[in-house]
């Protein structure tokens, strides 16, 4: 919001009068009775997986550092068209600055290029737009992690092996990058993907998939979800059919609560870390607010979690 907007006239009049009296210690005063100087829009696609609570949670965080910074957020629950009325509301009650963490590129790329074409800041976290009319990216290099994934299963498996994919949603950039990234990394062995669906991110369709998988081939040695809920549904899909360790189960996302705990538990051997980059967001918007130029991409740096790095904290991926 705008400093004065909303505020009873008289509330105005005494804040115009102390600025016009030039008393710095007065105008402090007033700015603190009028609360936070800025107000961030926060669009997340959904809330039901573990990674995006605790994405809310690291901008909820990083924010509370800073009293002159206010964050609403919108879950938009899986819906382009209703993440799509959340940005346009944004736009319309006059947030200073929009975080978008969009479900899929093409249907919330017109609503994030208006905003920024009305002069809102937009700040794009994890999941990309099309086109650049938006003013920073800011996410973890998912090629990158994808060929990770690829050059380490096919050193698990001793260079040849049959392997099951579970994409993520393939309409969004995450899932084509973790995809194309992984056929990169598996050129050159004899690793095969006898099997792969989109199962969207969601670990009940992951275990749906699993089952087909499991129905059609005798024969399984590996597992590479896009990310930990897929991991953990193929996991639960092979245990009830008494196969589960015959099959080694690798997953994307790496949180502490979450991929790093299957780790430790034993049921995936690897998980690549994908970080929420909130706290990363919540700093480029200070920088942005406060008339800072900003890079049009920030870069976050991501670890592998196995079973022989996990208790000594990972391994950061190669730049
Ligand atoms: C959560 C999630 C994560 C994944 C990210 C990709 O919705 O599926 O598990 O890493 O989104 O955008």
């Amino acid at each position: 919001m705008k400093k004065l907007a909303g505020l009873p006239a008289l509330a105005v009049l005494s804040a115009l009068s102390v600025a016009a009296l030039g008393c710095s210690s007065k105008e402090k005063a007033s700015q603190q009775e009028e609360g936070p100087r800025w107000t961030i829009g926060m669009s997340q696609c959904n809330l039901g997986e573990p990674w995006r609570v605790q994405m809310n949670a690291d901008i909820r965080k990083a924010a509370e550092a800073h009293p002159e910074l206010r964050v609403v957020f919108k879950d938009a629950q899986n819906d382009n068209l209703r993440q799509r009325s959340h940005v346009e509301e944004y736009v319309r009650t006059g947030v200073d600055l929009i975080i978008i963490s969009p479900k899929e590129a093409a249907p919330l790329t017109q609503p994030v290029a208006d905003a920024y074409g009305r002069g809102i800041p937009v700040i794009v976290l994890d999941r990309r737009v099309l086109g650049d009319r938006y003013t920073c990216f800011i996410g973890a290099d998912n090629k990158r992690i994808g060929r990770a994934a690829g050059r380490w299963i096919a050193e698990r498996l001793g260079g040849s092996g049959r392997v099951v994919e579970l994409k993520g949603l393939m309409t969004s950039t995450p899932g084509q990058d973790r995809h194309s990234g992984f056929v990169g990394g598996i050129r050159g062995s004899q690793v095969e993907v006898i099997f792969e669906a989109d199962m969207k991110w969601l670990e009940p369709n992951a275990r749906q998939e699993m089952e087909s998988a499991l129905a059609r081939f005798e024969d399984i040695d590996l597992v590479y979800a896009h990310n930990d809920p897929g991991a953990h549904g193929a996991y639960l899909a092979a245990k009830a059919a008494g196969r589960e360790q015959e099959i080694i189960f690798v997953g994307i996302d790496g949180l502490p609560q979450e991929g790093q705990i299957y780790v430790k538990q034993g049921l995936l051997e690897a998980s690549f870390e994908y970080p929420t980059g909130g706290k990363e967001a919540v700093e480029t918007a200070l920088e942005i607010l406060s008339g800072q130029e900003v890079p049009r991409e920030i870069t976050l740096s991501s670890r592998v979690f196995t079973t022989a790095n996990v208790e000594q904290g990972g391994e950061w991926l190669e730049q």
